[in-house]
C-alpha cells in the first residue's frame, strides 16, 4: 500500500524539489544583483557626441550598454564603484530628456555634464577647462515690444527664467537670470585634481547653455557682461535644471574647443582632454564617497 502512495506521488515531489530548486536559484541570482547594486547609487558623466563620451566609457570596465531612445548608457566599473557615461546627444532637449530618463532610470548619486566649449572670456583659451560653479541658460529670452518697420535689437532682449512661478509676467522673478549651482563636493573633487590637467589651466567659472553657436563677438561680449559667462555650449543647462528638479548634486566641466573673442581656432582633441580630467576628478569624488 505504501509502496503504491510512494510510487504515485514520487513524481510530484520530484516536480515540486525541482520548483524549490529553481526559486532558490533565482533568489541567489536577484540577491547577487541587489549586493551589486549596494555598491553605490552610480555616478552619471554625460557627453553629447560620439567624440564626448566614448574615450570616458572605453576606461570602465564589465560594461553593458543600455539605450532608451536614442540614449546610450555604458554602465560600468571604476575603482569598483558603478558609473554610467551617457551619451546624450547634442543640444538642450536631448540633454534634458537623457537626464530625466537617467535618473529614473538608475538613480544617480551625482550627475557630471561635460564636453567641448566655445569662449566667451578673452583670458580663456583652447584647451582651458572651466567647471561651472554656476551654470544658465542663455536661450531663454523675451524680445522688446516693437512695432512693424520698428525693427529688432538683440542687445535689449531680457532674460526669461522658465521655473519662475505662475503665468508669463506676473511673477515680479520671472525676469531674472537663473543660475544653477555646481555642487560643493564634486567642485571640491575637481579643484583637489586641477593639478593632474597639463594641456592648459583649470578655472571656475559660469557656463552658459542655449541651442545657438554665436559667433558674433559682440553679442558674445554682451552674454559676457550681463550674464557673467566665461563659456558657452548647448546642453549644461539643461542637465543643471533636471538635476535640479530630481535634487541630484550636479556640475558641468567644459573645456574650450574653440574661443572666437581672441581668435583660439576650433580644436576638436580637446574633447578627449577634457575626458581624462573628468576621470581624474570622477577618481578623487569616489575616494572621499568611500571615505564617508
Ligand atoms: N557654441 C556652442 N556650442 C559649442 N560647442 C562647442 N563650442 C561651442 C560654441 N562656441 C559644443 C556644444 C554642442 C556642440 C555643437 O559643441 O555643446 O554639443
Amino acid at each position: 500500500m505504501t509502496n503504491k502512495i510512494l510510487k504515485k506521488y514520487a513524481p510530484l515531489a520530484a516536480i515540486a524539489l525541482l520548483f524549490l530548486l529553481l526559486l532558490a536559484l533565482r533568489n541567489s541570482a536577484f540577491l547577487n544583483e541587489t549586493e551589486v547594486e549596494g555598491a553605490g547609487r552610480p555616478i552619471l558623466i554625460q557627453g553629447p557626441m560620439p567624440i564626448e563620451a566614448e574615450k570616458f566609457a572605453q576606461k570602465l570596465e564589465k560594461v553593458k550598454v543600455e539605450k532608451s531612445g536614442t540614449f546610450v548608457f555604458y554602465k560600468g566599473k571604476l575603482d569598483n564603484y558603478p558609473v554610467i557615461v551617457a551619451k546624450t546627444g547634442k543640444g538642450m532637449e536631448n540633454t534634458a530628456a537623457a537626464t530625466a530618463v537617467a535618473i529614473e532610470k538608475y538613480n544617480p548619486i551625482a550627475i557630471i555634464n561635460q564636453g567641448t566649449s566655445g569662449g566667451h572670456d578673452p583670458k580663456l583659451h583652447v584647451f582651458d577647462i572651466v567647471l561651472g560653479k554656476s551654470t544658465t541658460n542663455i536661450g531663454s529670452l523675451k524680445t522688446e515690444s516693437k512695432n512693424e518697420n520698428e525693427g529688432m535689437d538683440p542687445t535689449q532682449w531680457i532674460p526669461m527664467d522658465l521655473m519662475a512661478s505662475e503665468g508669463s509676467g506676473s511673477d515680479p522673478n520671472a525676469e531674472k537670470i537663473r543660475y544653477y549651482e555646481g555642487d560643493k563636493d564634486l567642485l571640491a573633487a575637481a579643484n583637489a585634481v586641477k593639478d593632474t590637467y597639463t594641456k592648459g589651466k583649470v578655472v571656475e567659472g559660469t557656463i552658459g547653455s542655449a541651442d545657438v553657436w554665436n559667433n558674433e563677438v559682440d553679442r558674445i561680449k554682451w552674454f559676457h557682461t550681463n550674464y557673467g559667462t566665461s563659456v558657452e555650449e548647448m546642453e549644461g543647462a539643461a542637465a543643471a535644471q533636471m538635476a535640479k528638479a530630481y535634487d541630484v548634486p550636479f556640475l558641468g566641466i567644459r573645456v574650450l574647443s574653440n574661443n572666437k573673442t581672441n581668435g583660439d581656432k576650433y580644436n576638436p582633441d580637446t574633447a578627449a582632454a577634457n575626458q581624462e580630467y573628468v576621470y581624474e576628478v570622477v577618481k578623487k569624488y569616489i575616494s572621499t564617497i568611500q571615505s564617508k
